[in-house]
């Protein structure tokens, strides 16, 4: 009987570089990937998917301006280029061809079952790029060319990482080999899933129209907190327990803010709370918000002014990542047969 391989620890994670880091980025997704790093346990990598980004239309000067400034949220968020591998998706040409043997892996229906393909492409499905609906097989390579075993994510990418799971199984069924991990999605912290300042039931999104319904991370320190006293509540005051929100997404969504902005759990933060009125706790919730977020949107522009600083470490980041990911697609092509 053949022993079950053990993988090296290793975490990947990736953001588009489609415009706008907003709040819910921030929080669901790059502090957790600071945290990550900052534990040591595993080895770390981390993505601008600019092949993802192009599954909808992008004007080339924008897209590129966009890798670069998300490279430096990633910077300013605390990501340290030499305890993490920092990537742009492109410039490892590994990803785009193990996503090229996950569409031969990957099956119509489980694509056409995504909730994000459905979404996106709306009722004119025709009419969307083969790109977009194959989009989840590109984010299984991404993960998968590391043979990476933890990915820390927001809610939203949930099923997306359900399906990496599916496809790895079926590739090491169908071949008969263990070479994939069945990797262990990481949803977790008081944001997983960030609302719309002005709708708690909906997304923060950085695609939602309405500027007002969402934090960028580029937002100066007024505009974050008129934001904040402009969104949506409700006339009560705050409740001494998390189940008493469960009416009240609103409010619900401004809580989860603030606990995880301030790195604690939502319980500690109403027991402290109680009976506040709203008005006073978003006057709270923007001075917090001011404090954490100016900084990185200061340190994202002052990375900004030097482009080719930038260019210097993406390249220095392929380069490192190109170590892991050449080899394992060498595996891969020699399992399915190819001659090399
Ligand atoms: P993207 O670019 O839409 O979002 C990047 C990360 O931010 C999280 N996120 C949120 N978390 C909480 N509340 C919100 N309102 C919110 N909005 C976004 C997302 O969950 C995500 O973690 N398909 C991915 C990118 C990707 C990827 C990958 C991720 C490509 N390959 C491999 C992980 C592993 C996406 O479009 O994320």
């Amino acid at each position: 009987m053949s022993e079950t391989p053990t993988f090296t620890p290793r975490v990947f994670s990736g953001i588009q570089p489609s415009g706008g880091l907003t709040l819910g980025n921030y929080l669901g997704a790059m502090t957790r990937f600071v945290d990550w790093q900052d534990r040591g346990t595993h080895e770390t990598i981390f993505c601008m998917v600019d092949l993802h980004a192009i599954t909808v239309p992008q004007k080339p000067e924008t897209l590129r301006h966009n890798t670069r400034e998300l490279c430096a949220g990633f910077l300013a968020a605390g990501i340290d280029p030499e305890r993490s591998i920092l990537i742009n998706q492109s410039q490892v040409p590994e990803h785009a061809q193990l996503a090229w043997v996950f569409n031969c892996v990957a099956r119509m229906g489980w694509m056409g079952r995504m909730t994000q393909w459905k979404d996106k492409a709306g009722k004119n499905a025709e009419a969307a790029s083969l790109g977009l609906f194959a989009y989840p097989a590109l984010m299984a390579a991404d993960i998968l060319i590391y043979k990476s075993t933890h990915v820390p994510v927001g809610d939203d990418q949930k099923q997306h990482l359900e399906l990496t799971r599916d496809i790895a199984t079926k590739f090491n069924h169908d071949f008969g080999v263990e070479l994939f991990p069945i990797t262990e999605p990481v949803i977790e912290g008081a944001a997983t899933r960030v609302m719309s300042l002005k709708d708690g039931t909906k997304k923060m999104s950085k695609s939602d129209p309405v500027d007002a319904s969402r934090i960028n991370l580029t937002d100066d320190a007024d505009t974050i907190a008129r934001k904040f006293k402009k969104a949506k509540t409700d006339p009560d005051p705050l409740p001494g327990h998390a189940e008493a929100l469960d009416a009240r997404p609103d409010v619900r969504n401004l809580v989860n803010i603030y606990a995880a902005l301030d790195g604690r759990d939502v319980g500690t933060v109403l027991a402290e709370k109680e009976g506040k009125m709203l008005g006073y706790f978003k006057q709270e919730l923007a001075d917090l918000a001011v404090e954490k977020l100016s900084p990185i949107s200061q340190e994202m522009s002052r990375l900004m002014r030097d482009p080719a600083e930038i260019d210097r470490m993406l390249a220095r980041g392929a380069e490192r990542a190109r170590a892991i990911s050449v080899p394992i697609l060498e595996e891969v092509y020699d399992v399915v047969g190819m001659v090399r």
